[in-house]
């Protein structure tokens, strides 16, 4: 397969980590973002000892002009970006009737706007080159909702309708824009959750654990190869049978 530019946001995360090393193993040159300097050039340090060379930017996503910086200067070090992986997000739950407007518009910018931020800097070029492949990670609450996530799971089922949006405008250059619908997976994101209320979602889950990062990078390179470009506005569940709506 061609080597090509991945921008994984939010790579330095527990997902992002994972889909980082993927996309690095499938033999594409790799970069992510980094909002905080010293953590994320310990991070490159850690990948460079696992042979993983990942270039680095810093941005913050839900900044239009910082999405925009940060893609520039991926390009100037690694070329033109032919995948993108939106992953960056947060949680900040709280049952609506108590939910402040920081709350609503923080998770509403980072996991939303930023889709918007880091995908219109690289859909020029490659409408151009006629060859793109983005991918959003939303998850399983953007599909069911979740009690405690009104601003989480609108910003999650934003991100899809983002992808079919997309998939239509773009399938004539080339491009392919679907979604990857994670359930829980084994990261600070979760384990932010208070104990008791985790070991209850667990109990729903038919596989009887979280999931793995890895299996959620596995589902991501599925959409990547050329062998792929006939699949786009899919959304791919990944989520031990928890949700299986479709
Ligand atoms: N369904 C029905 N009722 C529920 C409920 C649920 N899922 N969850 C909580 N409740 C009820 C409780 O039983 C309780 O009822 P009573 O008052 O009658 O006792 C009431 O709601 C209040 O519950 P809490 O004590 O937990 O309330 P709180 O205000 O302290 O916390 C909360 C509310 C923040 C939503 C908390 O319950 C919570 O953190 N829930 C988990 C939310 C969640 O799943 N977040 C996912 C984060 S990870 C992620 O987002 C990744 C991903 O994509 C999967
Ligand atoms: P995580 O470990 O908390 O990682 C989140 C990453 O996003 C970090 O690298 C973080 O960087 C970055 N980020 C956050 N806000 C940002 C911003 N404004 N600008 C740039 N980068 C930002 O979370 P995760 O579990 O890997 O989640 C990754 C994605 O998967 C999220 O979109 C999440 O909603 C989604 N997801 C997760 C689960 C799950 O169960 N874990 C399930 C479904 C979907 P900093 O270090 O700078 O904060």
């Amino acid at each position: 397969m061609q080597s090509r530019v991945a921008l994984v946001t939010g790579g330095t995360g527990g997902i992002g980590t994972s889909i980082v090393q993927r996309l690095a193993q499938m033999g594409h040159r790799v970069a992510t973002n980094y909002r905080d300097e010293a953590k994320g050039r310990a991070w490159q340090a850690q990948m460079k000892g696992l042979g993983i060379d990942v270039a680095l930017a810093q941005g913050d996503v839900s900044s239009p002009e910082q999405a925009e910086a940060l893609v520039r200067n991926v390009e100037s070090q690694l070329g033109p970006v032919d995948i993108l992986v939106n992953n960056a997000g947060i949680t900040r739950d709280s049952t609506f009737h108590r939910m402040t407007p920081e709350q609503w518009t923080d998770v509403i910018g980072t996991n939303l706007n930023s889709c918007f931020n880091v995908t219109r800097p690289v859909i020029e070029g490659m409408r151009e080159r006629k060859w793109g492949r983005i991918v959003q990670i939303s998850s399983i609450n953007g599909q069911k909702g979740q009690y405690g996530q009104a601003n989480y799971a609108a910003a999650k089922a934003g991100m899809h309708g983002f992808t079919i949006s997309l998939a239509q405008e773009n399938a004539k250059f080339g491009i392919t824009v679907n979604t990857v619908s994670p359930g829980y997976i084994a990261t600070d994101m979760v384990m932010a959750v208070p104990e008791e209320v985790r070991n209850k979602i667990v109990a729903q889950i038919p596989t009887g654990r979280l999931g793995n990062p890895e299996e959620i990078a596995y589902a991501v390179g599925f959409f990547i190869p050329d062998e792929a470009g006939w699949i786009t506005g899919a959304n791919l569940s990944a989520n031990g049978g928890q949700y299986m709506g479709w």
